[in-house]
This record gives C-alpha cells, structure tokens and sequence, in this order.
C-alpha cells in the first residue's frame, strides 16, 4: 500500500519519475522508458510544457490533423483539429467537401459578452442591501479602473453590474452578475481578478454602512468567480441548398432531406439520442478548441449548459426543409480567445492560428460552430444512410493493427482483406495471426 509523499512538488523531475515508477509502477523499465520516451530533455518545448502544470512528468501526445475545403463566408479554411478518436478529421472533411460544392458554410457572431458573479450571503433587509448596493456601485467600479484599464482601451471591459435578489432560489443568496467584453481574450483571468477586487471593496464598504451595524446583518462574500454559462456570448452556423442538390449515389435528395429531418426531431425530443447527438458536435467543437489552445471544460460545461437552457436537454442543431430548401444550423454559446494564455504560449497553437489565417476571436468563434455543424452533419449522414460503423471500423482497423504492432505489409494486406470482410478485433487479430504463422 503507497505511502502519503510530502514535498513532492519541491522534487526534482527525474526524482518525482523515481518515486512514481517505485511507488505506483512496479519499478517497470518499460514504464520508466515511455515516461522518458515521450519527453525531450533539454528543449526549449519541454521547458515550455513543464511550466504549463505543475508537477509535469513527460507529456502526453494528442494527433494534431487537419480537415480542408471548409468554404466559411466565402473564405476558404483548413481546420486544425486536435482529436484521438479516428473517423472525426475525416467526416470534418467530407462535410467540407460536400458544402463546398452547395456554397459553403455562413456563419454570424450574435453576442460577444461574457459574464461573473459575486455570490453573497444575506440576511438582512433587502432594502438595506439594494440602498447600499446603490450608493457604493461607482466605487466598485472604480476599485477595478486600473484593471480594466488596458481592456478600456481597446474597447472592452466592465459592460454592467447588477445586484440580483436570487433568495428564491436559495435562502439569503443575492449576487452581484457583472457583464463584460473581452475581446479577443477568453478573458477568465481578467474577469476573476475584477470580479475579485469587486468583492474585497464591496466587504469593505458594508463595514461601515451603518444599517448593516445597526442591525449586525453584514452581507458576506462566499466566492468571485466568472460563469462557463456564456448565452450571450453566442454564434451561429449554417448550410443550406435546394433539396435535390442533396442527392448523391446513395440516397435521393428528397428521401435525405426528410431522414435528416426526422434525426434532428428525434434528437429534439430524446435525451438519450441528444446527448449522443451533441457529443458528435462536440467532436468537431472540442478538436478545433484543443487545437488553438483554448478551453475545452469551459466550452464543454457552457455548450451543455445552453443545450438544457429551456429545462430540457435537447439538441444544439435545427433542421427543416421548406418551399425545397434544405437548412440546418447551428446555435453555441462559445468564450474563446486568440491572446493571452496557452493562446500565446503554445508552438501548435501558433501553428493552429497561421493555419487559420491568424483568426480574431469572432472568427474563431464562427470557425469551431462550423466545425461542430459539420461534424453533425457528416456522423447523421452516416446514420441515416449506411451507419457509422462501416467507416468507422475502416479506420479503427489501423488502431488494431498498430496494436498488433503489424508492419507495412501485413498492414497492406489486411486493408485489402477488410475491404470485404467485417472487421472486429478477433478477426484482425486472427488474420495476421494466421499471416505471421
Ligand atoms: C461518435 O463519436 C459520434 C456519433 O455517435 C455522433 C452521433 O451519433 O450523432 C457518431
């Protein structure tokens, strides 16, 4: 049974990989040689990594792919895409390829705020805390001036703050919810550090207003901190054509456009299929989000959030055909940056941001909603027409072959061999069992 370690972190590298491979790895070498295998001592990209957490040991490599031909208003993108799961670059890409020729994505930025919350306790009179919220508003939005000074500058910063009764909800809870632009940065360090001085004055000040020490009902700060929940930070993605120019080899157009219809419905009205459905969007989401160094759990956390908004969890795409046109679109709440941060720090996403014609945070916004309206689009493709194992299993069978550690040859033939035979991980295995033998 392991021991508590203490001091860990004032451990060197290679004596935290020591302690590890002892305590938790059997003292494996095999272990201890991946660990060493999948970092670079002494490079200028390791340094950059191990101040990225704490405690970093080795890294841990994520494909970095890319889908082309996304035409997005007009302009024509190939999306970095930071995924493990196989078959998601490619459906990216086939979307790409199939909207192209039907005019290409068209996607709008609504809103771009995001938003912070004081959370306070409170168990006086309301009156006393709305009074006093009144009189001391300018000095908390003063206390932040310097903060917000470089933001001002470039025309964002603090957009409103408002004092919000929520005992409803929960007995003696109130909230200041502060709104602000951040432009081009996600913005969550600078939001907590307002949201932060906020609530240090805020205490200050309830201190001496007497109808608090009259009646000793001192408001009480629990916790500052900005909301993933981003529905007004919102953009929208779109495709449309007339409906018989969805007829390809598979299918005819009119008997797609009401299948597809029918699978957005039912993703509309069943949770079960909705979140499988909104998974799918979050493949293409959440890779272009990796890629370009921004926060993968906000987005996820807030995307599901506006997935549930009216009480139920439903889809996040709509579809409908009308007078013969095919639409569907796509609405997400989305806080990303292209400054600050891992935005700035990180080689790819620099290499992710050149790829994307070096995107401001609006366009990356419209860019990661195309990407996930593709995704969706492409996987019900898949479903309504021949299912997803089909490609699915294509290319998994190069994860099974790679575990298998097969080489060039015997790689080549089993593709051959697949080509016409259902493809599980026995019958792989088998098959170049009985290659070796
Ligand atoms: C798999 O990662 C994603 C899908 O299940 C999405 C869907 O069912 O719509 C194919």
């Amino acid at each position: 049974m392991p021991k508590p370690v203490s001091g860990f972190s004032k451990k060197s590298k290679a004596e935290k990989v020591q302690w590890l491979v002892e305590t938790y790895l059997d003292n494996d070498p095999d272990a201890l040689a991946t660990l060493r295998k999948y970092w670079n001592p002494d490079t200028e990209v390791q340094k950059l990594h191990d101040d990225f957490i704490e405690n970093t040991l080795t890294n841990y490599y994520l494909p970095f792919g890319i889908a082309p031909n996304f035409l997005i208003n007009e302009r024509l993108y190939a999306l970095p895409m930071v995924i493990e799961e196989s078959s998601v670059v490619a459906a990216a890409s086939n979307a790409a390829k199939f909207w192209l020729k039907r005019g290409g994505f068209k996607a709008e930025v609504i809103s771009t705020q995001k938003n912070g919350q004081v959370h306070i306790n409170y168990f006086g009179k309301e009156a006393h805390l709305s009074t006093f919220f009144a009189a001391i508003k300018p000095k908390l939005i003063d206390s932040i001036a310097e903060l917000q000074k470089n933001m001002q500058k470039r025309g964002g910063g603090l957009h409103s703050l408002e004092l919000i009764d929520a005992t409803e909800t929960l007995e003696g809870y109130y909230q200041l919810h502060a709104t602000f632009e951040t432009l081009d940065a996600m913005g969550a360090n600078f939001i907590n550090s307002c949201l932060e001085q906020i609530a240090t004055t805020f205490e200050a000040e309830a201190k001496r207003f007497t109808p608090f020490s009259e009646n000793n009902t001192y408001p009480e700060v629990v916790l500052s901190i900005l909301s993933n929940y981003v529905p007004e930070c919102l953009v929208r993605a779109e495709v449309s054509c007339p409906v018989d120019m969805l007829d390809d080899s598979k299918i005819d157009g009119n008997t797609f456009a009401a299948k597809f219809v029918r699978a957005v419905a039912i993703a509309k009205a069943e949770k079960r299929r909705a979140v499988t459905h909104n998974k799918g969007i979050m493949n293409g989401v959440d890779a272009v989000v990796l890629a370009t160094g921004n926060d993968f759990r906000a987005v996820e956390a807030g995307v599901h959030a506006y997935a549930a908004k009216d009480g139920n969890y439903t889809s996040l795409t709509h579809a409908t055909v009308e007078n013969g046109e095919f639409r569907f679109w796509i609405e997400l709440p989305l806080a990303l940056g292209t400054v600050g941060g891992l935005t700035s720090l990180h080689p790819m996403v620099a290499i992710a941001f050149d790829i994307l014609q070096k995107p401001d945070a609006k366009t990356l916004m419209q860019v990661v909603a195309v990407a996930g309206l593709a995704q969706n689009f492409a996987a019900i493709r898949s479903l309504v027409t021949t299912g997803i194992q089909k490609g699915h299993m294509k290319m998994h069978l190069m994860n099974i072959l790679n575990q298998l550690h097969a080489s060039d040859i015997e790689k080549e033939k089993a593709v051959t061999y697949f080509k016409e035979n259902s493809i599980t991980h026995s019958a792989v295995e088998h098959f170049v069992e009985t290659l070796r033998n």
